[in-house]
C-alpha cells in the first residue's frame, strides 16, 4: 500500500463531520477534497499552497464546497488563518511534501517552513487528532527534509505518539509516512 493511501486510512479514523482539518500542501486538491468530504458542510478545511495555479486547479475540482477555504500562502502561516473556534476542533492536518507531480520542481517544500507549520499544527491539534506527513527522500533536498521531520516526530513530548511507515526493502529511496497522534 502506498504512503498516500495509508495517510488516508489514518485520517479517516480521526476526522468526523463538523471537525476542522488542514491540507498543508493542496497541489491538485486530492487531499483537500478527501478532507472536505469527511468534515462535511458543518466542518471546515483550510488548504494552503504557494502556487496559484495549483489552487486554481484544486478550486475547479472542489466545485465551490462551502466548507473549504483555499489560502494562497505558505503553510508556515497556518496559525494566522485559523479562527479561534477552528483551533479547538482541529482534528487533522495532512502534509504531502515535495513538489507537485507534473509541476515545477523548484517549487518544493523546505525543511524550515515544513517544521514551522508542523509545530503550529501540533500546537492546535485536539486530543485524538492526527497529523500525517508523506515524505519523499528521493528528490534533491528531500532526504534532508525527511530527516528533519523524523527527528522532530521522534522528539515529541509524551502527549504525542509518532509512527513511521516505510517500505522494508527498496532499491531507491521510497516515499514514507509519518503519523503523529495527540493522546492527551
Ligand atoms: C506533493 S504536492 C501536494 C499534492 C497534493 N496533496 C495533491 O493531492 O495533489 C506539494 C505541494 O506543496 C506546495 N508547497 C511548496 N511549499 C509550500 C509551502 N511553504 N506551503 C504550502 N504549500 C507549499 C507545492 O506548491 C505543491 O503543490
Amino acid at each position: 500500500m502506498r504512503a498516500t493511501e495509508l495517510a488516508h486510512l489514518a485520517i479517516r479514523r480521526s476526522v468526523n463531520p463538523g471537525d476542522c482539518a488542514i491540507d498543508a500542501t493542496v497541489g491538485n486538491g486530492h487531499d483537500t477534497l478527501f478532507l472536505a468530504e469527511l468534515v462535511g458542510p458543518s466542518g471546515r478545511v483550510f488548504g494552503f499552497d504557494v502556487q496559484e495555479t495549483a489552487l486554481a486547479s484544486a478550486a475547479e475540482k472542489l466545485g465551490g464546497l462551502p466548507q473549504v477555504r483555499l489560502v494562497h500562502a505558505g503553510h508556515e502561516t497556518l496559525a494566522e488563518h485559523l479562527a479561534a473556534n477552528d483551533r479547538d476542533r482541529l482534528a487533522a492536518a495532512m502534509f504531502n511534501l515535495g513538489y507537485m507531480p507534473g509541476g515545477p520542481k523548484d517549487i518544493v517544500t523546505r525543511p524550515e517552513t515544513t517544521l514551522s507549520a508542523l509545530r503550529q499544527a501540533l500546537d492546535h491539534l485536539k486530543i485524538n487528532g492526527v497529523v500525517t506527513l508523506v515524505l519523499y527522500p528521493g528528490h534533491p533536498g528531500g532526504a534532508e527534509e525527511a530527516d528533519a521531520v523524523r527527528s522532530l516526530a521522534l522528539g515529541l513530548p509524551p502527549a504525542f505518539t509518532a509512527h513511521r511507515h516505510a517500505p522494508a526493502h527498496t532499491v531507491r529511496p521510497a516515499p514514507e509516512l509519518i503519523v503523529i497522534e495527540r493522546q492527551r
